[in-house]
């Protein structure tokens, strides 16, 4: 069976192509020929993962996917969550000047200069739309936001999140160690099982 992962990031769709079995045909947006951005233009996870499954599955009347993922510090009210990709480019302060991740970075440490509490988890969200049914998957993994970055592995905020249990930062970790535990591969596994189990 084909299913349809909106998504036009070559490196999810490998992964979870390896993950699936040998029944589903995994296709990205790429190639569907769609170019068109997807929107995206809630103030949730949920909302923005269903929002782009059924966006995809509207256009295509194929079964598809999507996922939308945040970091949630707890400090700051779940903050940037939702707005973790742009988060150095709205509120106060911004930095446009910066690439975004390094941005990110250095406006999440400075609103949390003087934090003591300095819990968070990543959050990702899978919406999977399947003959017209919807269906969630959510992967969580806690953690702890560190003082300054460390590592140079990963992407995103990995430098500065150290996830429970663990000494070392995302980006300090090997990739196939943070493959196995993040927040994203959970909510992956979900996804797969349920899959898999039809
Ligand atoms: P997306 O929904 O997967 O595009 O993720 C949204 C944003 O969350 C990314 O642009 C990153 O800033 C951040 N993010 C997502 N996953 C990770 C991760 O595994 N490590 C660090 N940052 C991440």
């Amino acid at each position: 069976m084909e299913i349809v992962f909106a998504t036009n990031n070559l490196h999810k769709l490998e992964e979870i192509s390896a993950l699936l079995g040998k029944k589903y045909q995994l296709l990205g947006l790429k190639d569907l020929h769609i170019e068109e951005e997807i929107p995206e233009d809630h103030n949730t996870l949920e909302e923005n993962a269903s929002q782009k499954a059924w966006y995809i599955f509207n256009l295509t009347g194929r079964n598809c996917f999507a996922d939308d993922t945040g970091l949630e510090v707890d400090t700051l009210k779940g903050a940037p969550g939702v707005y973790s990709a742009r988060y150095s480019r709205i509120g106060y302060p911004t930095f446009p000047e910066m690439e975004p991740a390094e941005g990110n970075i250095r406006k999440l440490l400075l609103e949390m200069e003087d934090a003591r509490e300095r819990s968070a988890r990543f959050r990702t969200v899978i919406s999977l739309v399947l003959s017209g049914m919807e269906y969630q998957f959510e992967g969580v993994i806690e953690g702890v936001i560190t003082q300054r970055p460390s590592g140079a592995k990963g992407f995103g905020y990995d430098p500065i999140f150290t996830p429970a249990g663990y000494k070392i930062t995302f980006a300090e970790m090997d990739l196939s160690l943070k493959n196995q535990i993040s927040h994203r591969a959970r909510a992956v596994k979900l996804l797969v099982d349920f899959l898999n189990g039809m």
